[in-house]
């Protein structure tokens, strides 16, 4: 009988070594294939829309895809993202107070997403816009870190 036991203990011993291995192989294989997804797909293109759809000095939520498409006065496009520089929380516009909030800390960052009242020091970044057959196309998987905007910044139509 406790010939039994000990061939049992030594069995269930085997048995977890082999999950054990058989798991972290699982986890290495799923790490190699999401790597090779992330070489193959190095843009993810969202169309917003038609440049005509956009009114100049408005700002339009993305929330899904988590950005901000801004028409400036000028008719340039920027499309900022909505995580906020400070700590990461979603920042959101006022149309009334014509700024984007942080609810977290209380930064504020003006349509250009410059920074208008800390802790945040940085602009917010911005997402890669190009503009192809009057549509407009947003790269939501290469945001830009920024410290300050500037004019070179902008997509025009
Ligand atoms: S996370 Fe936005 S102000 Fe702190």
């Amino acid at each position: 009988m406790d010939f039994i036991k000990k061939i049992t203990r030594r069995s269930f011993i085997k048995k977890a070594i082999i999950t054990l291995v058989s798991l972290e192989l699982i986890y290495v294989l799923v790490n190699l294939l999401k790597k090779g997804n992330q070489t193959t797909s190095s843009s993810n293109l969202f169309e917003a829309g038609d440049v005509d759809l956009f009114e100049k000095g408005k700002v339009y939520p993305f929330s899904t895809e988590r950005f901000y498409l801004t028409r400036l006065k000028d008719g340039g496009f920027l499309a900022l993202s909505t995580k906020c520089t400070h700590l990461g929380c979603t920042v959101q516009y006022k149309s009334k107070e014509d700024k984007f909030l942080c609810p977290c800390h209380a930064s504020a960052f003006n349509k250009q997403g410059e920074v208008l009242s800390p802790p945040a020091t940085r602009a917010l970044d911005i997402l890669p816009v190009s503009i192809h057959d009057g549509k407009i196309w947003v790269d939501t998987a290469n945001p830009v870190k920024r410290n300050k905007y500037n004019r070179s910044q902008i997509t025009y139509a």
